[in-house]
């Protein structure tokens, strides 16, 4: 028997679309038993009650098959047991966290006869983007680069001192349609705005100086579009600046707001009100940056 234990993320960091990855201090387990010949998957947390009536649609089971293709081996008969802390649709990398929790334990089974590089570059094509696969697979904030379909990355440690505050709304809005919902053609002022801001952010994590993040998360791109599906966005983004946010942005693709800070419970509360105001119920997750990626134990 043995364990993965897959980090989530949090996407974009405002500027940084399918760029920048944050690993969370939230969890993705799952308990893997070879069993013969009959398959058993015990699904315990976020997902519980809907993931297992759509086994067939699941990406941790896609993810083991592909490695088993891959391979050209049947995959054998398992016994799984998943324990899920990670909300599903809400921008915290639910399916990057299956898809590299998949992947993993395939490659465990086939006694690693594939490298990480191969497992990633097989994520980023399930995933469609590296920005969450690539923090799940290694920790820390990550920046990739697709070239000639290779996937690249750079990873830097997020400092333990600051707090991540999760804000998850009571809605879902699915990635595939908050993409569908983005510019085709892009203005060069913004595109340069952007630029800048993410290559701030980078900075200012690197170098500890978190003076200006607010203003390098504030995407003029994605968000602007985005927010549209988020009630109340921009006062809960407000408050959360007001109560001592360093920077805040849509997590991902959303619905979740991500605060980086030093205020946790002054930040969560005053978002989770803002929200409230708007008629949206909330979670919150009082995290940290997650500094090593996912393990196989
Ligand atoms: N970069 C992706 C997006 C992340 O914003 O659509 C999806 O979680």
């Amino acid at each position: 028997m043995f364990t993965v234990k897959v980090p989530a993320t949090s996407a974009n960091l405002g500027p940084g679309f399918d760029t920048l990855g944050l690993a969370l201090n939230l969890f993705l387990q799952v308990d893997v038993n070879l069993s013969g010949h009959t398959n058993k998957i015990i699904w315990q947390g976020e997902g519980k009650d809907t993931i297992v009536e759509q086994i067939d649609n699941n990406l941790l089971l896609a993810a083991m098959n592909k490695v088993f293709q891959e391979a050209e081996i049947d995959i054998p008969g398992l016994s799984l047991t998943i324990m899920n802390d990670i909300p599903i649709g809400k921008g915290l990398g639910s399916s990057a966290a299956a898809i590299t929790a998949g992947l993993l334990a395939a490659n465990k089974i086939l006694q690693e006869r594939f490298s990480n590089h191969d497992l990633l570059k097989w994520a980023v094509q399930m995933e469609g983007h590296a920005d969450n696969v690539v923090p799940a697979f290694n920790g820390g904030l990550t920046t990739s680069m697709l070239h000639d379909g290779e996937v690249y990355f750079q990873k830097i440690n997020f400092p333990a001192d600051i707090d991540l505050v999760l804000v998850v709304p009571d809605f879902e809005v699915p990635t595939e349609k908050s993409r569908q919902l983005l510019p085709q053609t892009i203005d060069l002022q913004d595109m340069v705005s952007n630029l800048q801001r993410a290559c701030y952010i980078l900075a200012s994590v690197s170098n500890g100086d978190f003076r200006y993040l607010d203003k390098a998360m504030d995407d003029v791109i994605f968000q602007p579009v985005r927010q549209r599906s988020i009630p109340g966005f921009k006062q809960v983004l407000q408050k959360a600046k007001d109560a001592g946010a360093l920077g805040a942005a849509i997590s991902g693709s959303g619905p979740s707001l991500i605060a980086i800070t030093r205020e946790k419970d002054k930040v969560g509360r005053a978002m989770q009100k803002a929200f409230s105001q708007y008629g949206v119920e909330s979670h919150l997750f009082f995290l940290k940056a997650c500094g090593q990626g996912a393990k196989v134990e």
